[in-house]
């Protein structure tokens, strides 16, 4: 694409921050993606997806976690048949039009979650997407790779023009992190040890809130040229 394509009337680029978030994180590496657009004096919009499916709605509205296994594994079978549920989205998601569009998408049973897969597998999808530039900013404690595969491929169907992918996992080895964030899931605050086992850092750090404004002024440059 050309520095001048895909720009607003005014000139201004138009930016589209299109994500689901439960515990704020994939919302966070966003937020440094933001101050990074309008830093360069770009129009951005955010357009959070909320979970409203009656079946998930009521464990997935409040955090932490009442009941943390249950709750966790409560969208699991459901993930597994890669299955949509009834989402709410912010009228930008109608009536934008932008040129381009940035996926937060956090790993739920190592796929897209499903809030993120219903909007994408949507009627809606199609105008936002079709002939537009977008990048994907996966988050999760480990398996970023099936997540990013199926949102591009998700969004390529739509008519989305793929342009660059991030992703950002959490240290530790495959227990402890996995106790790290259940813990954290279920209690909402970050504890050294949990059942005995000491436990990495869940969550991102400031290194990657950093990479996520590094990669995020690549992309600028690459979609709209350097400033
Ligand atoms: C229901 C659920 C399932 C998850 N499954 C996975 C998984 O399979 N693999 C993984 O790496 N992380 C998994 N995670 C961890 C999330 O990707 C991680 O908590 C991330 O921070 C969520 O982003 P958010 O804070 O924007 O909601 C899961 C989290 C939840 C709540």
């Amino acid at each position: 694409m050309t520095e001048l394509e895909g720009r607003g009337d005014a000139g201004t680029p138009r930016i589209l921050l299109l994500y689901y978030s439960y515990t704020g994180q994939t919302a966070k590496v966003l937020d440094a993606a933001e101050e990074v657009f309008r830093k360069r004096g770009y129009q951005v919009d955010r357009a959070p997806i909320s979970f409203t499916d009656p079946r998930y709605s009521e464990k997935f509205s409040r955090f932490p976690m009442r009941r943390v296994w249950p709750d966790f594994l409560s969208v699991l079978p459901a993930q597994t048949r890669k299955a949509t549920g009834d989402i709410r989205t912010p009228d930008e998601v109608r009536t934008g039009d932008y040129d381009l569009v940035c996926i937060g998408s956090p790993t739920w049973w190592r796929t897209v979650n499903m809030p993120l897969r219903s909007f994408l597998m949507s009627h809606e999808a199609r105008p936002l997407l079709d002939g537009k530039p977008f990048a994907v900013y996966v988050v999760c404690r480990r398996y970023w790779r099936e997540n990013l595969t199926a949102v591009r491929k998700l969004a390529q169907k739509k008519g989305g023009r793929f342009v660059d992918s991030v992703h950002f996992t959490y240290p530790g080895g495959q227990l402890p992190s996995m106790l790290s964030l259940t813990s954290y899931l279920g209690s909402g605050e970050y504890k050294n040890r949990y059942l005995g086992v000491k436990l990495p850092p869940t969550n991102i750090s400031d290194e990657q809130v950093e990479e996520a404004r590094r990669f995020t002024a690549r992309l600028a440059d690459k979609v709209f040229g350097k400033q």
